[in-house]
């Protein structure tokens, strides 16, 4: 027989009720709550708070990103020195050669199947000479990504080093740790004139960060060669993680910065 309540609860709903317990107790939420089953197949769970719990945690972890990105991206406001790079875009670069029309490309590819998606996760090492364009692409990269709302840094690796440097004074309004955070959780990250002419601190900071950034999205360029970047035991190791799901793309080309 149809008790008074039930008879209340179907006015409530279009579909019809085929199936219902009332008084249930939920494990997770502690609430007593209705079960009722439509004629449609759907199910509710009357008076139990499961779901808009479940809801409201999801909005404040979007938060969490959301003030996350928002972090990161504000370092990288202060983090860029480099004037030359401010106006780089892919479409201003104009490639003189068939390698770096190819190597453009290359890197429009990537930035094209960017993704966070932790199998998917991608680098590239951009390597060549003087002046052929190696910032000016990982920058244009960097924007687009960027723009597709993703949060990201740039640091060339002195300045990197300069950065970590300056956590140690008493004046920071940073420490090293924070500065870490920020690293580990950029969506992408551009390491830009990574080399081998680094003091001690500048190789285990380098280790540091590679550990930090290692099988994430990262553009690393360099003028250095293979051979160079594995001359010794530190540079391997330091080496050897840049290289995790990473792509190097050679470049060559004569010096822009001569010919203008
Ligand atoms: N093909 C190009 N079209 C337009 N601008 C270019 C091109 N190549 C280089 N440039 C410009 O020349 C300058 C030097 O390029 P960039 O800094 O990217 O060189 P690089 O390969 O990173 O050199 P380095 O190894 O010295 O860091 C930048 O201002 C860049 O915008
Ligand atoms: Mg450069
Ligand atoms: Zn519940």
């Amino acid at each position: 027989m149809k008790s008074i309540k039930d008879i209340d609860l179907q006015s409530k709903f279009k579909n019809t009720i085929v199936e219902q317990e009332n008084d249930l107790r939920c494990e997770r939420c502690g609430n007593l709550y209705d079960y009722v089953k439509f004629s449609n197949g759907s199910e509710e769970h009357i008076g139990c708070d499961c779901k808009m719990i479940a809801m409201a945690k999801d909005s404040t972890s979007n938060h969490k990103e959301k003030v996350k990105r928002e972090k990161i991206n504000s370092f990288f406001k202060h983090s860029i020195s480099n004037k030359d790079l401010k106006n780089a875009t892919f479409d201003n670069y104009i490639p003189p050669n068939d390698n770096l029309d190819k190597s453009k490309g290359l890197i429009q590819r990537y930035v094209s199947e960017f993704s966070m998606d932790s199998e998917h996760q991608r680098s590239l090492l951009l390597q060549g000479s003087y002046g052929i364009g190696k910032s000016h692409l990982a920058m244009s990269a960097l924007k687009e990504i960027k723009a597709q709302g993703y949060s990201v840094l740039f640091f060339d690796v002195p300045q990197l080093i300069s950065t970590y440097r300056s956590t140690y004074s008493k004046k920071s309004d940073m420490t090293e740790r924070e500065l870490d955070k920020i690293i580990q959780d950029a969506d992408f990250l551009v390491l830009d004139d990574y080399g081998t002419s680094l003091s001690a601190y500048g190789k285990s900071k380098m280790f540091e960060v590679m550990n930090l950034r290692t099988g994430q999205n990262n553009i690393f360029t360099t003028n250095n060669s293979e051979q160079e970047l594995t001359a010794d035991k530190d540079l391997s190791k330091i080496f050897s993680r840049m290289m995790k799901n990473t792509t190097t793309i050679k470049m060559s080309g004569e010096d822009y910065r001569l010919k203008k």
